[in-house]
């Protein structure tokens, strides 16, 4: 992965390693409040999901908890699995104000969704906003998905979520350009934050794109910053992805395009594949 955490205001803030983890950066104590994450409309979508096909959950890549405290408030065991300790410190405060009945539905560890084993099967294992988008070679994706295979009992579900690709947005050089502000959001301790987003580069024949969310950062006491969360991801076409699955293991039982379950379409913003372990 690349950089993260760039102050690009006054000086670097941090700069991390190539094998750094992005998100073990700045962008954990944001990520509950930036618009990209709170424009997200598919809690509705998961919680249905566990409803249908019962628990235990497993959430790759659960992050703050966005996804999989909702699961355990509505009664649902759940574990989580991320590779970022920050991400998942969030996490655990947010678990801390939860009720007891919660507090003992959820499991957290830290880990490498490419390559965990924790001795126990679900039903249901969900993957939701991008993670797997974050395995950029081939051999990770499919780490993954054996992983997720081997932790499912029999007739188990994995739901896959990736956006899906739009052409434009893999080449034009209108994407290069840092997009207008989005609203104004106040932080709990007085900061204000304003997100902007732009591609930095273009990988095509690595379908890859570099990406940039860019944070400007009013202090109470006037001072300002730039930070920029820079990281790769890797983008899906339908087919691939079912190759994928079918390499692994599974067979996909539903195809959606977003998050009302309506079909995939040429101009659906998704691709959520619900597929079966066989
Ligand atoms: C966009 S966040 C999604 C978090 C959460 N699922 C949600 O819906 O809000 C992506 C998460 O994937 C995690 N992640 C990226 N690569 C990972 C890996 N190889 N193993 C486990 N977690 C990973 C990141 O640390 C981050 O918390």
């Amino acid at each position: 992965m690349l950089t993260s955490g760039r102050n690009e205001g006054g000086g670097e803030r941090t700069m991390s390693a190539p094998t750094a983890i992005p998100y073990d950066s700045f962008i954990a104590e944001f990520y509950d409040y930036i618009p990209t994450v709170t424009v997200r409309r598919d809690l509705d979508f998961y919680l249905s999901g566990a409803r249908e096909y019962g628990d235990p959950i497993l959430e790759l890549g659960c992050g703050t908890g966005r996804v999989l405290l909702p699961l355990a408030r509505e009664g649902s065991n759940v574990a989580g699995l991320d590779i970022s300790e920050a991400m998942l410190a969030r996490c655990r405060e947010k678990l801390a104000g939860e009720k007891d009945e919660v507090r003992r539905r959820v499991q957290l560890q830290c880990g490498d969704m490419t390559d965990f084993d924790l001795d126990v099967t679900f039903r249901l294992i969900i993957i939701p906003f991008r993670p797997f988008q974050h395995l950029l070679e081939v051999e990770q994706q499919l780490s993954c998905l054996r992983r997720a295979h081997r932790h499912l009992s029999p007739g188990g579900r994995l739901i896959l979520d990736v956006f899906q690709t739009d052409a434009q947005r893999i080449h034009d050089p209108a994407f290069l350009k840092e997009t207008p502000p989005l609203r104004e959001i106040n932080l709990p301790d007085g900061r204000k934050l304003v997100q902007t987003e732009r591609t930095a580069a273009f990988h095509r024949a690595e379908q890859r794109n570099d990406v940039e969310l860019i944070h400007y950062i009013k202090h109470p006491d006037g001072r300002q910053e730039r930070l920029v969360f820079a990281f790769t991801l890797r983008y899906f076409f339908r087919f691939e992805v079912e190759h994928l699955l079918a390499r692994t293991g599974f067979r996909v039982a539903e195809l959606y395009g977003d998050f009302d379950r309506s079909p995939l379409l040429d101009d659906s913003p998704e691709m959520l594949f619900v597929a079966e372990k066989i």
